[in-house]
């Protein structure tokens, strides 16, 4: 009797399951979310701490390669040559590892804000001073469409703008061929847009889900923290990141911010 109660009471348990089956599986699927963000905050602290452990023996093997640059000079010229290729590669692949441990750490530490009134176009006007000049040998042409009626953001100044050169340089490694990079702000229910629209290869459906997931990178060097990195930022001045990606035609990033409203006094 008991048993049989058990399991009545099972499959009764069971039938108002199948009932709300989409919610247990909504339920199911948010369980699994939290696992995997879970999972990623641990594979963090842990990269983040294997960057730490790289970083000291890295720079000690930088500071004897030095030395062995002034030791060269002392060998036959023959000699000489080759072995200054050799610590040339070295030295390149040295700082490429160093810029991915501080890419790393960078994204572990989450650096704290200075939030401040500030004019977007401004910022953008600073930064596309900073960028000119590397457009011209990438083949891109830049197009900068600024509105000139903003209201003022909150914002941490060289975050945003380290997050608008991070989606720069995916729109420039987008267009290895050039193409177009049109930088724009406006406005648009209250909230205050920047964009960075390319004309390159634009993302595929089966990555496009992917680009906001840590150390998801379809490039050989990428450590894929750029976009899950902006998103956070983002999330943090209260804003958002918007995608926008056609194949074959381009990409639009959109930096969302809320407008401040000007205190009442
Ligand atoms: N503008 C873009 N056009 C096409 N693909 C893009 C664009 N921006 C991002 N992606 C895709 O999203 C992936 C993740 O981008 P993300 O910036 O996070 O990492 P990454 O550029 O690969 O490496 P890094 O850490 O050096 O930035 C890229 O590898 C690329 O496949
Ligand atoms: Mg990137």
């Amino acid at each position: 009797m008991w048993r049989i109660g058990v399991v009545r009471d099972e499959r009764q348990r069971l039938s108002r399951l199948v009932a709300i089956g989409r919610d247990v599986t909504e339920e199911q699927r948010l369980q699994e979310r939290v696992i995997q963000s879970e999972r990623l905050a641990m594979v963090g602290r842990m990269a983040a701490q294997v960057a730490h452990e790289i970083r000291n023996p890295l720079s000690a093997i930088g500071l004897n390669i030095e030395l062995l640059t002034d030791l060269i000079d002392e060998l036959p010229e023959a000699d000489r040559d080759e072995a200054k290729e050799l610590i040339r590669i070295t030295m390149s692949g040295i700082e490429r590892l160093n810029g991915v441990i501080g890419d790393y750490l960078r994204f572990a530490r989450m650096p704290v804000k200075q939030l401040q009134e500030e004019a977007v176009n401004d910022m953008m006007e600073e930064l596309i001073h900073l960028i000119r000049s590397e457009m011209h040998p990438a083949h891109v042409d830049l197009s900068v469409r600024l509105d000139g009626n903003l209201p003022s953001v909150k914002a941490d100044r060289m975050l945003i703008g380290q997050q608008v050169l991070n989606c720069v340089r995916n729109a420039l490694e987008a267009m290895p061929d050039g193409g177009v990079l049109t930088l724009a702000t406006d406005i648009e229910e209250n909230e205050v847009r920047i964009s960075i629209s390319d004309t390159g290869d634009g993302i595929s459906p089966e990555h496009v889900e992917r680009v906001f997931d840590p150390f998801f990178s379809t490039k050989e060097n990428g450590t894929g923290l750029g976009l899950p990195y902006v998103q956070q930022i983002m999330q943090e001045h209260g804003g958002r990141l918007d995608l926008n990606s056609v194949p074959g035609a381009g990409t639009t990033v959109t930096l969302l911010f809320p407008a401040s409203t000007p205190e009442v006094s």
